[in-house]
């Protein structure tokens, strides 16, 4: 799942610690607190917020209901999964929880597009074989391009990482970060990020972010979900917002997917 992270990861570490030294503090080099600098809420707040699980109920990525059998995450979480591997945990707050529903998965469709080559596309929408009651989100068409404005507030979730190379959080988090120019993002991260599949948000000096675990779950705009956390060099780093889908350009495939 996460593993693409670490291994495109690599390159850039070297580079970027040795410019964190000089341009950060130690202090800021060692980012602070939830999913990284956030906050603690409910699934009771944020009801379509889902934990996709293995067949133990161990999570390893977020997603989104939209439908009551239909659940968006991204492809590179489901890299060697099977309908038969994975479960989606609805209503659980708490990782150690037992609450919730929990349902199978019917149907796994993947982007056929995504590569880990490149962590574009991904995109993935679920199947489940019985109805989450809780209520879904609404996600952006096709035409709604224009919600990815500068410094537009994106609210993030999930129960990852609350720092890089830390450890889950054991209650489901939310922070906001202001999305970033597709030319800043492009000085960041190169040619890997490509604008028209992928959309950027974070502080210019860092502290809040996505961080691992919490891939595949939901970036909202106005409260509706238009990013999925997808990939970033580390977590919560000055100069390396979080990376997440565009979720415009796939909504056609989304919502063939959420429609059949
Ligand atoms: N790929 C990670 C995962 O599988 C999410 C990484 C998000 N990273 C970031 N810096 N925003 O959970």
């Amino acid at each position: 799942m996460s593993g693409f992270t670490r291994a495109r990861s690599a390159a850039l570490v070297l580079a970027s610690a040795a410019a964190a030294a000089v341009l950060a503090a130690p202090s800021a080099v060692a980012a602070p607190e939830p999913i990284v600098g956030g906050t603690t809420t409910t699934t009771s707040a944020y009801p379509f917020v889902m934990q996709i699980t293995d067949a133990s109920q161990n999570q390893f990525c977020g997603g989104t209901l939209v439908a009551p059998t239909k659940v968006v995450t991204a492809a590179h979480c489901m890299v060697g999964e099977t309908t038969r591997s994975v479960r989606v945990v609805g209503g659980r707050t708490n990782l150690n929880g037992t609450n919730g529903t929990v349902a199978k998965v019917s149907r796994i469709w993947v982007n056929p597009d995504y590569t880990d080559a490149t962590n574009g596309d991904d995109v993935a929408v679920l199947t489940l074989s019985t109805s989450m009651p809780y209520a879904p989100v609404k996600y952006v068409s096709a035409s709604d391009t224009g919600v990815y404005a500068t410094g537009a507030s994106a609210r993030i979730l999930g129960w990852g990482t609350t720092r890089e190379n830390g450890s889950s959080s054991n209650q489901l988090r939310t922070a906001t970060v202001p999305l970033v120019s597709d030319s800043s993002c492009r000085t960041s991260y190169g040619s890997d990020f490509v604008a028209s599949d992928m959309v950027c948000a974070g502080l210019p000096s860092g502290g809040v972010d996505t961080c691992q675990g919490d891939s595949g779950g939901p970036l909202l705009l106005g409260g509706v979900l238009a990013g999925i956390t997808s990939w970033g060099e580390g977590c919560a780093r000055a100069g390396y917002p979080g990376v997440y889908t565009r979720l415009t350009t796939f909504s056609g495939l989304v919502s063939a997917q959420v429609n059949s």
